[in-house]
């Protein structure tokens, strides 16, 4: 098993990863619409901490940084059908929370949780308990979606979530 943090910067390796990577999501996430699950997956502004097994993605979590507002908001986040219940889900998020402990000095992480997914990501630290200028503040910057639930992660700067 490996972790990598990958965007649409035109290297073809990262280009087939983000490509396998979309296919997971499209099957994982039916509800959204596919041509804009490849927008996001392939924006510059978005980034993929992608897992690989022998070589191939079991999935990934895409976010977009907001490095000013000091936020990441995660948008897509799947593990492919036969590797779910494995603990590569709660792999993927402790490797992106240390990504952004260390190399984007980011400690606040947002989501959208389909409602089916908000028993994983409260497993993963996230609640929904939002403080109200925080809400007003994010929803400057996010699109809120039906049948979602808003939910935070507040990241410790002293913890190693990968020990
Ligand atoms: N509801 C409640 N608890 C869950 C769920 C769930 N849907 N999924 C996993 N968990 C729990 C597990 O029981 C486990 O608990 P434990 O640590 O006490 O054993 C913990 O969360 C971690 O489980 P993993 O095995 O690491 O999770 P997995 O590898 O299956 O990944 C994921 C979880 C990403 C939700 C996966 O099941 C999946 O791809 N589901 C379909 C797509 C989906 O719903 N994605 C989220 C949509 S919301 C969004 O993308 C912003």
């Amino acid at each position: 098993l490996s972790f990598v943090c990958i965007n649409n910067d035109g290297q073809i390796d990262n280009l087939k990863l983000l490509l396998q990577l979309k296919t997971i999501f499209t099957r994982q996430l039916p509800n959204m619409p596919k041509p804009y699950t490849t927008r996001l997956v392939f924006d510059r502004q978005h980034c993929s901490m992608v897992g690989l097994k022998g070589g191939l993605p079991m999935g990934g979590i895409t976010f977009r940084p907001f490095l000013p507002q000091g936020f990441i908001e995660i948008v897509f986040c799947a593990v492919t059908g036969d590797e779910q219940v494995r603990g590569y889900g709660s792999m993927l998020m402790n490797h992106l929370k240390k990504f952004c402990q260390e190399r984007m000095r980011v400690f606040r992480f947002l989501t959208c949780a389909d409602n089916g997914a908000v028993g994983y990501f409260r497993k993963q630290g996230f609640n929904d308990e939002i403080d109200k200028k925080d809400r007003a503040m994010y929803q400057l910057y996010i699109k809120d979606y039906n049948e979602t639930t808003l939910m935070e992660c507040v990241i410790r700067p002293d913890i190693d979530y990968l020990a």
